[in-house]
């Protein structure tokens, strides 16, 4: 099973996720430019096929393809597949308002034909040798599925931030390798069956959120979220038990981790080029305005909003479905707000954007 139901629908996602449209922009360049050097579909596909994976409710991954698209039309006029993947779970009503707000596209070429495909990123979505463009952005880091090892000491499998300590919270190096293997183990999933899909000069951008050697993407927000539930164990509104066994099923890598199976696994070795890898520390939309305006209330409403549209699913399908208080979800989401207000340093967050550009060969 999957590790996520999807982003907060009905237009939630969209609305609370600049964040990341910030840290896949940072990286598109790298495509726009590659894109020149595509090699022409043979005559019997007369199309570019486009797929973007884990596009959840569209607004950023329209955003995307459609400067991908600019730059293919810099080619030539060819009618272009815009495929968007997410898991079946995901809200693709919203996806297709977005697509066709008020009954018309919103991507104006009249040679684009967008689709959406339910499916796994970590297995096959399309027909073999059949995209020229694939492209991901911030969803990779969820796990495949859930690893089968436990965590009882922190909601987030690497080490907690020593910026942010707290008593009951701690994770062991060798706590951590069964999740380190299966990051490993998705990452060759989804190269796998990217290799299979691509045409040979097809090119494929890979960004995810990761960590550099100062910040991880998963500090400020699994600590908020962690000390949200923490209180709320010390409060008798959770048990110790639902703090050991909830966890955020993602990872966050380094580059390193992000290409080593490109460079160790012989079948992805030779099936990919590496062109680009990069870290980047990017823009926070919140972080900005905060700087710019002092309003520490907006801030830890802003981040709440981010934090929610991505955590919310998780959280409230592993509640128990009886607990003292109604409204929980709601309460530990107000609770996170409360503190962010109140703790703005101890929860500092760096959007540490992670990224491959790589050609089939
Ligand atoms: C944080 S959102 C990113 C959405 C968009 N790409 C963006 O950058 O704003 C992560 C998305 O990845 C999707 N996702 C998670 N696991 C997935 C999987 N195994 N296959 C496909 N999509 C997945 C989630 O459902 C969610 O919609």
């Amino acid at each position: 099973m999957p590790t996520t139901t999807g982003m907060k629908g009905g237009g939630y996602y969209d609305a609370n996720s600049r964040e990341q449209r910030s840290a896949s922009q940072s990286f598109l360049p790298w495509l726009e430019t590659a894109i020149a050097e595509l090699p022409e579909p043979p005559p019997h596909q007369q199309s570019w096929n486009l797929l973007d994976i884990g596009s959840s409710e569209g607004a950023n991954a329209i955003f995307t393809t459609e400067r991908l698209i600019t730059a293919l039309r810099k080619k030539n006029d060819l009618p272009v597949w815009a495929f968007f993947d997410d898991l079946p779970t995901n809200d693709f009503n919203q996806m297709f308002l977005n697509l066709f707000p008020a009954g018309k596209p919103v991507i104006t070429d009249n040679n684009v034909y967008a689709a959406a495909i339910g499916g796994s990123a970590f297995g096959r979505l399309v027909p073999p040798a059949s995209l020229h463009l694939a492209t991901t952005f911030n969803a990779i880091g969820f796990f495949e599925t859930r690893p089968v090892a436990s965590l009882p000491g922190f909601i987030l499998p690497m080490m907690p931030n020593p910026q942010a300590p707290r008593e009951g919270v701690q994770v062991t190096e060798e706590e951590l390798i069964p999740f380190q293997k299966q990051a490993h183990q998705d990452l060759c999933h989804f190269y796998r069956a990217r290799a299979a899909e691509l045409v040979p000069g097809g090119k494929l951008l890979v960004q995810i959120f990761g960590r550099n050697e100062i910040h991880s993407t998963g500090h400020g927000i699994s600590d908020v979220l962690s000390d949200a539930l923490l209180d709320f164990v010390e409060a008798d509104m959770l048990s110790r038990a639902f703090y050991e066994e909830f966890l955020f099923p993602a990872s966050y890598r380094n580059t390193a981790e992000l290409i080593e199976p490109l460079e160790n696994v012989p079948e992805l070795k030779a099936a990919f080029r590496i062109d680009q890898v990069d870290a980047r520390d990017v823009p926070v939309p919140f972080n900005e305005a905060f700087t710019a305006n002092g309003d520490r209330a907006a801030w830890a409403r802003s981040y709440t909003g981010f934090l929610r549209a991505f955590t919310e699913p998780v959280l409230a399908a592993a509640l128990p479905d009886k607990l003292p208080q109604e409204n929980t979800v709601e309460k530990i989401y107000q609770r996170i707000e409360r503190l962010l207000q109140d703790h703005p340093d101890r929860y500092e967050f760096h959007f540490i954007s992670i990224a491959t550009l790589l050609t089939r060969l």
